[in-house]
């Protein structure tokens, strides 16, 4: 047996991911993998909670899991699947919907934001949408979660669901911590650069995606809103140019006073495309290793079909364990 903590994170195939998913969580996730026991899923289950085109659907999962793979996730060394592929996750999911209560669902920030966004279908996946959450953490019994921040208030819910279910039934699921990364660049949106950089956003040029070519890179890079200063340092106020000093100190892993000494009397036009250059030939590999995988779409199933495999194994006990807890009869 191995001592080695517990990992669990999920993904949506919602698209191609941005160089903010890439810097801020997957490129992560690579990481952890030497040191813990990762499990990683394209939560599939988790985007239909809003509309999504079929089609789209199947191909961005597909999408989503070579991406996975190409950013350093190696499904020998950790459990790497699509979410839907586990039905573990929905039996657990009803378990835990009954320890969960209706008025702290309610307190979902964003659930009521999607609500808003989403009026005219409200419905009971997208407000039930954390208990989903907490099946996938807690089916594995995971100790850590790495998290952003708009994910800490789901978090919380699956520890106290966690919590509460043991009260109920006696200890049984290990209430889940989340992972603070000990870096951990958040990247801004390039032409507001005080918002985070979304894949939703309506300006094309305001967000980096990671399978983007060479030229689109360094055009976006070179339409970046900065400021009408001359400086490239670090410094409150000049949240477009600490946006690309956090990016390419990202990417080449130069300290931010690296940066500024590199780029001293240098003017912005240089800098930005540097950036450019910098993160096009950071994500180089990624995009090849992309369109690798895509081509070799026997081998990809062969990894997610083995990985599902995996995943049952170790969450299928877990339910086991709890159906037993709650009181059902043993089917054999
Ligand atoms: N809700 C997360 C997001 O949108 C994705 C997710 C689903 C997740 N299940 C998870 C993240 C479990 C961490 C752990 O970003």
């Amino acid at each position: 047996m191995s001592e080695k903590k517990i990992i669990f994170s999920g993904i949506q195939p919602t698209g191609t991911f941005t160089l903010g998913n890439y810097i801020g969580a997957v490129r992560n996730w690579a990481k952890l993998q030497e040191e813990y026991n990762c499990i990683y899923s394209i939560v599939d289950m988790h985007a239909i909670t809003v509309r999504q085109d079929p089609v789209k659907l199947r191909q961005h999962s597909l999408e989503a899991y070579a991406l996975i793979m190409a950013c350093g996730i190696d499904p020998e060394k950790s459990v790497a699947f699509i979410q839907s592929h586990a039905p573990t996750h929905a039996m657990l999911n009803w378990i835990l919907a009954c320890s969960t209560q209706f008025g702290e669902l309610s307190r979902m920030t964003q659930f009521k934001d999607k609500a808003a966004k989403h009026s005219d279908d409200v419905n009971a996946g997208l407000f039930t949408y954390p208990v989903l959450m907490a099946a996938d953490i807690l089916g594995y019994n995971a100790d850590l979660v790495p998290v952003g921040v708009d994910q800490k208030q789901h978090l919380e819910l699956a520890r106290n669901v966690a919590q509460r279910f043991n009260q109920k039934y006696g200890e049984f699921f290990t209430v889940p911590d989340a992972y603070i990364p000990e870096v951990g660049a958040k990247v801004m949106s390039l032409q507001e650069p005080t918002k985070k950089m979304s894949k939703s956003d309506a300006n094309p040029n305001a967000c980096i995606f990671i399978l983007d070519d060479k030229d689109t890179i360094i055009r976006k890079f070179r339409r970046a809103v900065t400021d009408s200063d001359s400086e490239i340092v670090f410094k409150e106020g000049k949240d477009g140019i600490n946006n690309l000093i956090t990016i390419y100190s990202a990417v080449t892993g130069k300290s931010f006073e690296e940066t500024e000494k590199e780029f001293a009397g240098k003017g912005y036009g240089d800098f930005k495309t540097a950036v450019g250059e910098a993160v096009s030939d950071h994500l180089a590999p990624v995009r090849e290793k992309f369109a690798q995988l895509m081509s070799d779409k026997a081998y990809l199933k062969d990894c997610y079909t083995k990985g599902a495999e995996k995943a049952m194994r170790i969450s299928g006990k877990v339910v086991s364990k709890a159906y037993r807890k709650v009181g059902f009869v043993d089917s054999h």
